[in-house]
Formats: structure tokens, C-alpha cells, sequence
């Protein structure tokens, strides 16, 4: 409702200190109960995945609440679930800026933010402060400073922190934006790495007595032999889901646009098909030994149904809300809860 008389002004800032006001202002309308005026009344189209209740399968996509500070707020705007993070074992700064950049005439948005993060322990004390008892995501990296072949210390001392404090964990090896990250998508790595990460999540669900689901978070560029192997990586450790997509190196939706040569992911409306076909290849690989979490280039409620016919069973958004506003939370609900229904 407020939104597109809003955005022209955000506009005018740097994509980073609109980013920043956008959230102080939530925060304000929050605590004076003004956010359901902005995002309409919460959807509720219950449904189990991954062992948990989602009250609507629409969520808050990693990256925008990177430190976990925003959550009542973020979910008062009528979101299933909110993912925070990616959180990394020790606070780190991230990327020099600018280093976020709106692309208005592709909806699109480039970030090499690299992993900008107050730390885990940051991050639990700020969940700790809040108040949401929905389905909390903590998505999970590794420090910038941390070599790779050290990658699997960095996201197990995550895990073992965040682990009683949330739904489920996001293991993220699929940021452009943090070197070599990407490579533990391969074969032998991420046999290694989801072994590893399997045998602490039991150890953890021993030592608190609840089991939290590991989904593990993908980049759109991959060859039909990297999904399935993949596929079949994810199934042979038992992991509980698979998050697709993170954003994309390619440019070819862009070419030509003044800031394609920017380095980052892209994200927004021009990753949306890749997106699409990648969950569409990996549901059939995966064939329901594992659920999908559909994300990328959702802008509308019909762009959710498509996550959701490609085999997603649950969707998440972020660039949409920059160029649609909160509203597209409800739209997306609406849309998907009206679908299922009929699909049913
Ligand atoms: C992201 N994304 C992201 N993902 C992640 O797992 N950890 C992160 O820290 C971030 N950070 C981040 C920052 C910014 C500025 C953007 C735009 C995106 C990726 C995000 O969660 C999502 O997977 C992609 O952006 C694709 O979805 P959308 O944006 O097209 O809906």
C-alpha cells in the first residue's frame, strides 16, 4: 500500500544505506504495530516439511537479515519462515562498498556484499532478544580468512552454536562472493563436508534432544551432471532439504546493462528461469527423497506457483521485496495457498 509511494525515495539512496533506512524503518513500524498496514493480514496455509509447521510456505530468503536483527519485525510482515544469516564463526566486514547495485530496468540486483557479519555470537544474542516463535532458518558460512580445506571447522562451530537456537540450519555453499566457496558443490568436498556436518547433527540432536533439519543451500550454475550428483550426495547423507537457488555469476540476461561487468551475484527477475529449471532438474533427480526450497526471481504470485510446479515445496524471496514492497509476501501466500488447494 505504502510501498510504491516509498520506493522512488529509497531509490535515490545507494542501494546499501536505502538498505539500511528500509530496515530502521520496519523496525520503527513494528514497534508501534503499524506493520500489518504494509503488508496486509498474515496467510495461513499450514503445511509439514522438513519435520516442521510452516503457518504458509512463503519465507524471507537469506542475506537481507544477515546478523538476525530484525526478526520480529521481518516476520510481522506475514512471512511462513525467516532465514538469518549467512552468519559466520568470527565477525568479519565483508567487502569493500560499494559492493550493491539495483538494476530497475531488469528488477535485478548485483552483490559481492561477501558475507558482511557481526558473527555467530552476535547473531544469537540478537535472536535470543526476539520474540518470533515461527520457523527460524540461521544460515551458516565460513570466515573469508579461513582456507578452504579448513571450511568444514568453520560451518561445524557454527552448527554446534546455532543449533539450539533454531528450526533449521542453511548450510551456504553457494555465495559467488566468498573465494573458492562454490567448490565445495563438487563431488569429493561435499561428500566430505555433508558427512561431517550429518554425524555432528546427530551427535547435537543427542545432546539437546531435538532434531533440527539441514538444508543445504545451491548455486543456479550448475550442469545437469553436477545437479545429480549433487542429487545423489544429498540423499546418500540423509540431508533433510536442498534451498535452490542462491544467485548467479552469468550476465546473459544483462548484457549490455552499464553495470553488468560488476562482480557478484545477480539476483532478481533475470535468474528467475535458471532458477526454475534447476529445481525442475534437481525434484527429478531428488524424486521426493528430500524437499525442495524454490528461491530466485520471485517478483509475483505467479512466479511462487512456478517454484512450486517445478517441485519446490516451499518458496523464499529477497529482491522481489526491494522492487514490490512487502506486499508480495501476502500476493505470493495468497497465490500458492490457492494453488495447492486446487492442485490438491
Ligand atoms: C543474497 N543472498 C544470500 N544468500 C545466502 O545464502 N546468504 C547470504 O548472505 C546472502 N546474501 C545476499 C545479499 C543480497 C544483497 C542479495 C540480493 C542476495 C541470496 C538470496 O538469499 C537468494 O538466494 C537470491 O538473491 C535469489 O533470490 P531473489 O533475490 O532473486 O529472490
Amino acid at each position: 500500500m505504502f510501498y510504491p509511494l516509498l520506493r522512488p525515495l529509497l531509490f535515490k539512496f545507494a542501494a546499501e544505506t536505502a538498505h539500511e533506512h528500509t530496515l530502521k524503518m520496519l523496525d520503527r513500524a513494528h514497534r508501534l504495530r503499524l506493520t500489518p498496514l504494509a503488508a496486509g493480514r498474515a496467510v495461513r496455509h499450514p503445511l509439514q516439511v522438513m519435520g516442521l509447521n510452516f503457518p504458509n510456505p512463503v519465507g524471507l530468503a537469506a542475506g537481507l537479515d544477515k546478523n538476525g536483527a530484525h526478526i520480529d519485525a521481518l516476520a510481522a510482515l506475514g512471512f511462513g519462515f525467516i532465514e538469518i544469516g549467512t552468519v559466520t564463526p568470527l565477525p568479519q566486514d565483508g567487502n569493500p562498498k560499494p559492493r550493491l547495485f539495483r538494476l530497475p530496468e531488469h528488477e535485478a540486483i548485483i552483490n559481492r556484499m561477501g558475507f558482511n557479519n557481526d558473527g555467530v555470537q552476535a547473531l544469537l544474542a540478537n535472536v535470543g532478544r526476539s520474540r518470533f516463535d515461527g520457523v527460524l532458518g540461521i544460515n551458516i558460512g565460513k570466515n573469508a580468512i579461513t582456507p578452504l580445506d579448513r571450511a568444514v571447522d568453520d560451518y561445524l562451530a557454527c552448527l554446534d552454536q546455532v543449533y539450539a537456537a533454531a528450526s533449521y540450519v542453511a548450510v551456504n555453499i553457494s555465495s559467488p562472493n566468498t573465494k573458492n566457496l562454490r567448490q565445495l558443490q563438487q563431488g569429493d568436498e561435499l561428500g566430505r563436508l555433508l558427512a561431517a556436518l550429518k554425524q555432528r547433527q546427530q551427535a547435537l540432536a543427542d545432546l539437546h534432544g531435538r532434531y533440527v533439519p539441514l538444508a543445504v543451500k545451491i548455486a543456479p550454475d550448475l550442469d545437469d551432471e553436477q545437479i545429480a550428483e549433487i542429487a545423489r550426495l544429498l540423499t546418500e547423507h540423509a540431508i533433510d532439504g536442498v534451498i535452490a537457488t542462491n544467485t548467479t555469476l552469468s550476465r546473459h540476461e544483462i548484457a549490455g546493462h552499464p553495470l553488468a561487468d560488476e562482480a557478484g551475484g545477480l539476483s532478481g527477475a533475470p535468474v528467475r528461469s535458471r532458477s526454475t529449471a534447476l529445481i525442475g532438474k534437481l525434484a527429478k533427480e531428488l524424486d521426493g527423497a528430500l524437499p525442495v526450497i524454490g528461491v530466485g526471481g520471485i517478483l509475483s504470485g505467479q512466479d511462487a506457483i512456478e517454484k512450486l510446479d517445478a517441485g519446490a515445496s516451499l518458496v523464499q524471496l529477497y529482491s522481489g521485496l526491494i522492487y514490490r514492497g512487502p506486499e508480495l509476501v501476502g500476493e505470493c501466500a495468497r497465490a500458492v495457498a490457492q494453488h495447492l488447494k486446487a492442485r490438491n
